[in-house]
Order: C-alpha cells, then sequence, then structure tokens
C-alpha cells in the first residue's frame, strides 16, 4: 500500500497512543532505519509512520539514520511528510506544552551523514533550501490548530548536536541568531526529505524551557512528564483533524 503522506514521531510515540495496523521492515542502501514503516490510523486514515528514535531503544538524536528513514519512507511511497519533534523554548512566552510550527532553521549539527550526495557516486545536486520547510504543509498545521483552537507560533529553529542539552551561553548565542526554539533532530531531516523531494514540515512540540531561560529545570523527566500530559495531547488532537485533511488534498 502506497501512502502520499507520511509522519516521523520523536520521543512521544508512546504518548500518542497509536493503534498500529502494520508493520514492513524495509532495507535501505544506506543501513537500517529506526524502526519499520508503522500503518497508524489518525481521525480514521492510515499513514505512514517511523519512529524516530525506534519503537524500543532509544536512538539518540546524532545516531539516528536519517538517510535510511526518509529513505525508506520514500519507498512506501510518502511525498509529504509531518515530523514532531521536541524543542526547548528559547523565545519568552514559549511555554513547556506549546507547539510551534518553525519556519525556518539554523543548523549547528555536525557530523551527521546529511546528504544523500555523499561522493560515492556520480550524482550531485544543490538542492534549493532557501525555505526549509513545506509553506503549504505549514499552512494546513495552523490552519488544523486553529481549527481545535490551539495556539501555534512560528520561528527559527536552532538545531543542536545532543544528546546533552545546551549550555546558557549557548542558548543566548541561538537568541542572538533569532532562534526561539532549539532540537536535535529537524537536521539533517528537513535536508534529505528535500533531496528526495519530499515536502516536509515540523510540528514542534516545547518540551522545556531551554538552558538559563525560564524558572523551571531541563532535566529529561521534568520534559517527558510536560511532553507526555499537555504537549502530545494537543498534538494527537492536531494529528486527528489535520491527517483526514492532508489526505483528502492527495
Ligand atoms: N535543547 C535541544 N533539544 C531539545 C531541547 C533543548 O532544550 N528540549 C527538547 N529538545
Amino acid at each position: 500500500m502506497d501512502h502520499n503522506l507520511g509522519l516521523i514521531v520523536g520521543s512521544g510515540l508512546d504518548y500518542l497512543g497509536l493503534t498500529i495496523a502494520t508493520r514492513s521492515a524495509t532495507e535501505t542502501p544506506f543501513g537500517p532505519p529506526s524502526s519499520p514503516i508503522l500503518t497508524a490510523s489518525f481521525g480514521g486514515s492510515p499513514i505512514a509512520c517511523i519512529a524516530r528514535h525506534g519503537e524500543k531503544q532509544r536512538i539518540p538524536p546524532h545516531a539516528v539514520n536519517y538517510r535510511a528513514n526518509l529513505w525508506s519512507l520514500y519507498q512506501h511511497g510518502v511525498r509529504r511528510c509531518l515530523a514532531i519533534n521536541s524543542v526547548g523554548a528559547i523565545d519568552p512566552g514559549f511555554e513547556p506544552g506549546a507547539l510551534a510550527i518553525p519556519d525556518q532553521l539554523i543548523d549547528y549539527t555536525w557530523g551527521r551523514e546529511h546528504s544523500y550526495y555523499d561522493g560515492s557516486n556520480d550524482e550531485l545536486d544543490h538542492v534549493e533550501f532557501s525555505e526549509p520547510f513545506d509553506p503549504e504543509l505549514r499552512g494546513r498545521i495552523a490552519a488544523a490548530a486553529q481549527a481545535i483552537g490551539c495556539p501555534v507560533r512560528a520561528g527559527v529553529c536552532g538545531v543542536t548536536q545532543g544528546p546533552r542539552l545546551e549550555t546558557a551561553a549557548e542558548i543566548n548565542r541561538l537568541a542572538r541568531d533569532g532562534c526561539a526554539m532549539v532540537g536535535m533532530t529537524a537536521m539533517p531531516e528537513a535536508a534529505l526529505a528535500r533531496e528526495l523531494g519530499i515536502a516536509y514540515a515540523v510540528c514542534a512540540v516545547a518540551v522545556n524551557h531551554a538552558a538559563g531561560r525560564g524558572p523551571g529545570d531541563t532535566t529529561i523527566d521534568a520534559q517527558l512528564e510536560r511532553y507526555a500530559s499537555l504537549g502530545m495531547q494537543r498534538v494527537g488532537a492536531l494529528l486527528d483533524r489535520l491527517v483526514p485533511d492532508l489526505i483528502a488534498m492527495a
């Protein structure tokens, strides 16, 4: 079964409570993807999902096989892809539990396999990337969020290497660069999607104040609790609204 629409789920997979109908393992020229392609249903519509950090294990952001993940979605017919990414909130007024649709990114990652044009063959394309996220998908996510009464903001997403969180000085630098939020996984994912011609956008869930911002701590436990409770409930409601809409427009 071909799925035009795909979903990349980050650490919140368990909290979304997906019912998986099918699982298909995929071989790729780049090694194994993080998980099989999982068919799950949102609002009654089935789509192809992949668990970015694995179904059971916790693959850290810098060790995710992004090339294999995107390749495997592409092999299953995915041409439009939503990614759910947890982020730390940098901008004042952006609180844990809130959602955002990044409109730009800055890549601070290093050493990741970040291109299909790796010099191993004669192919090379310098893909256009001035708009890293698909504007139409962003608009659809925003419209669905508005329809369910969930506020979403836009902004620049800084993408750091992890798995450690940032220092307060690093976050100050990201803020000076214009980043409203910080995550660890939008790159190279967004660029690889572009290389494959997959329209890609991120729905970001703030799970903590970034280092040195806000009153709270940035521990993983605190993140998961917030992620589980508020943010992922909102993402679930958003997907129930959004997925049938996106499928109808295919
Ligand atoms: N920094 C980087 N990535 C993140 C954070 C953070 O504070 N929170 C969730 N993902």
